[in-house]
């Protein structure tokens, strides 16, 4: 579907957005491991989260909608049936890479597969390290998906230091080390987001090398009540929108304030723009606040090294705001943005030379600068959620508007985001 977008004049009024998705993933996957009944409340509408409540259902987890929240019913470690068929898990990196180091212990085999953008992602990343473990894992030939787990019921701990900042792979070695009575441990360099360990309360390091994180058997869930505050990546659309917008003034409610995720705010505040926080406080372990946004005259600055992995989601609508912003815009040491729902430095590159501005793009990211020419532009979403609402948000600042190729993919995160776009928008 061909989404046209309009320019707009101001941004006004108030947002409640979806549950963040890392944190929903996280509170269907530990609440199915459980034994008992758990209860989450603002559970992502993604299509993402819903992959990850199918794969559940497979292994014999149901999932019901009650009132306002959504109730699992977990039959603990052993509760897990043997699939009757391959576990689909969309275009969900987040759905693969962890239930692999769940399914990992189980004493069944199973078979993972995806759409075709998650069918090209790497995944020898969480092979070598569940391997290691003592898994049993066989993929494609060039190491992807369909991921084939063979029963693997005697795991044993390992010390893992990430060769990559992710907190797919963290979380996929942390949850098989729920198997273990050792502990295991992961480092990293260049610390992900913590939702993980948060979420089951796991012990945590800070070292001069970075932070460590531990996990055992002592570790396996509880049932829990949680509270999925809204989504900072989502937030971060409509964040920019205003900041870019004059005389424009949202506030946005019960986002996801957690220091591994904020990293977009501090960069956003440091280009200029005003962003308030008010009402903040923790639900299950989350901090979460209100956000206060103000239409800014915005600078391009440096992006430290150390804060990429912190704002990894983000790169898409930062470079939006970045061409709105003095100076050119450069981003660097991203290289992990190649193997996301598509490769988003190439696809970045390529629709902003659709505006005719001067784009350079190198292995680990990109810089533009220029003034904008053609009017009118159409861009491609490549497939990618975060990549479409980018651009959606760039239309809305263009004289003539613009168009967005194949705009169904931002149901994998925020299947309302038309119609939120509607609501603050003069
Ligand atoms: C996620 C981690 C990040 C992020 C993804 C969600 C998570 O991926 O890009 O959208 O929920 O753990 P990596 O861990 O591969 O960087």
């Amino acid at each position: 579907m061909i989404q046209e977008f309009s320019k707009i004049n101001k941004v006004e009024g108030e947002l409640n957005l979806p549950g963040d998705k890392s944190i929903s993933h996280r509170a269907v996957m530990f609440s199915a491991m459980a034994k008992g009944t758990s209860r989450i409340y603002n559970l992502s509408n993604g299509e993402d989260v819903k992959s990850t409540q199918a794969c559940f259902k497979k292994l014999g987890i149901e999932t019901k909608t009650v009132k306002d929240f959504v109730e699992v019913t977990g039959k603990g470690f052993k509760g897990f049936h043997k699939p009757e068929s391959f576990l689909d898990a969309g275009n969900s990196g987040t759905t693969t890479r962890l239930i692999s180091g769940i399914l990992a212990a189980q004493n069944f085999e199973s078979v993972i597969t995806g759409d075709e953008s998650l069918s090209k992602r790497p995944m020898k990343r969480i092979i070598t390290p569940l391997t290691a473990m003592g898994a049993r894992i066989t993929a494609s030939e060039n190491n992807t998906l369909p991921l084939k787990i063979f029963p693997g019921e005697n795991l044993h701990a390992i010390k893992y230091e990430l060769p990559m900042a992710s907190a797919q792979v963290k979380s996929a070695i942390l949850l098989a080390g729920l198997h273990c009575d050792e502990e295991t441990s992961v480092i990293e360099r260049n610390p992900s987001r913590d939702h993980t360990e948060r979420m089951l309360g796991l012990k945590i390091e800070k070292s001069g090398s970075g932070k460590i994180s531990y996990s055992s058997r002592k570790d396996y869930p509880d049932t829990k009540e949680y509270f999925v505050p809204s989504d900072i990546s989502t937030a971060a659309f409509f964040i920019v929108l205003t900041l870019l917008s004059r005389n424009s003034l949202l506030r946005i409610k019960n986002v996801s304030l957690n220091e591994s995720r904020t990293g977009i705010l501090h960069v956003l505040i440091e280009m200029g723009g005003s962003i308030e926080r008010e009402s903040e406080r923790k639900a299950a372990g989350e901090p979460l606040g209100d956000l206060i946004i103000r239409g800014s005259e915005l600078n391009n600055i440096i992006i430290p090294e150390e804060i990429i992995p912190n704002i990894i989601d983000e790169i898409p609508i930062l470079s939006i705001a970045g061409i709105f912003a003095d100076g050119n815009f450069t981003i660097r040491n991203a290289s992990e943005l190649r193997g996301k729902e598509t490769d988003r430095i190439n696809a970045i590159c390529s629709n902003l030379k659709r505006l005719s501005l001067d784009v350079e793009e190198y292995e680990d990211g990109f810089s533009f600068g220029g003034k904008i020419k053609n009017s009118n532009p159409v861009f491609d979403s490549f497939g990618d959620h975060r990549i479409a609402m980018a651009f959606g948000i760039l239309s809305m600042q263009l004289h003539s508007g613009g168009k967005i190729n194949n705009f169904d993919c931002v149901s994998i995160s925020n299947p309302d985001f038309i119609r939120q776009i509607q609501n603050i928008t003069r």
